[in-house]
């Protein structure tokens, strides 16, 4: 796995996050360096999917980068269809399918560049028992966002569920700075430095809009989910299960 150093050059400002070659290369260390409990999360959702998942129906990842998610569970699960990833960045798209090809999934999972912010009516989502998506909703035009979990709820089997995590704010600002200070901290101990965490930081700030943890359950009520429950969260780093109950 290659380090993660891109935001350790001090001499130029940091431009706009973009999932590109340069971060592509690496994303793996980058995220497990950077979201707190990674790989327990991929456990969870693992354990969670073997309960959740309907034999014959569909498992998508929104957000997919690299497929470990998506990997993950067709590691572990044996009676869905297929499993299907989406995901914008073509680098990451290509990387994914290099990955899925060394474990042997060709066949069993596949990867389209499609744009979650876009036209969702011609992006097939269907027969689906679960749909996964990690640290996405986030990088969604927030116009958008209510679009992308109706297209979710529509495509969700009855009894199917939407695993989603993503930063959020609290309502109170002192609280957000707490968290985000605590953050850092964590930052700092997986080895970036404070420029590394501030660039990044910087380059984050138009593309990252999160919402409240109370504004994420009220946009999975409003488009269909009924019952809404968070099974994770540190700090500002939450998991919401959202189930579509049977009509
Ligand atoms: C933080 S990464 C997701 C990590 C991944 N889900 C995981 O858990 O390993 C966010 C991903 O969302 C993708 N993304 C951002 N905006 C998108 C959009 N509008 N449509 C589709 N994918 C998008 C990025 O290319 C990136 O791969």
């Amino acid at each position: 796995m290659t380090q993660d150093n891109i935001f350790s050059n001090t001499t130029s400002r940091a431009s706009d996050f973009e999932f590109n070659d340069e971060v592509v290369e690496v994303f793996d260390d980058m995220i497990a360096r950077s979201v707190p409990y990674y790989r327990e999360q991929q456990f969870m959702i693992q354990e969670m999917a073997r309960k959740l998942t309907i034999p014959n129906t569909n498992v998508y990842d929104l957000g997919c980068s690299t497929a470990t998610t998506l990997i993950n569970l067709c590691e572990d699960i044996e009676q869905p269809a297929k499993f299907i990833g989406y995901d914008n960045s073509k680098p990451m798209i290509n990387r994914g399918i290099v990955r899925i090809r060394e474990k042997g999934f060709e066949g069993q999972i596949e990867l389209h560049q499609a744009d979650l912010s876009g036209d969702l009516s011609k992006l097939p989502l269907q027969n689906a028992s679960l749909v996964t998506m990690c640290w996405t909703m986030q990088f969604i035009r927030p116009m958008q966002r209510e679009r992308v979990v109706r297209w979710i709820y529509d495509g969700l089997v009855d009894g199917g569920a939407l695993v989603l995590t993503e930063k959020v704010l609290t309502r109170n600002k002192r609280m957000n700075q707490f968290f985000i200070d605590l953050y850092y901290n964590f930052k700092q101990r997986n080895g970036y430095s404070e420029t590394e965490i501030l660039r990044k930081r910087e380059a984050l700030e138009n593309v990252l809009v999160p919402y409240t943890l109370e504004e994420n359950i009220e946009l999975f009520k409003r488009n269909g989910f009924d019952t809404c429950e968070t099974f994770f969260q540190w700090y500002n780093f939450v998991g919401f299960l959202c189930v579509k109950e049977s009509a």
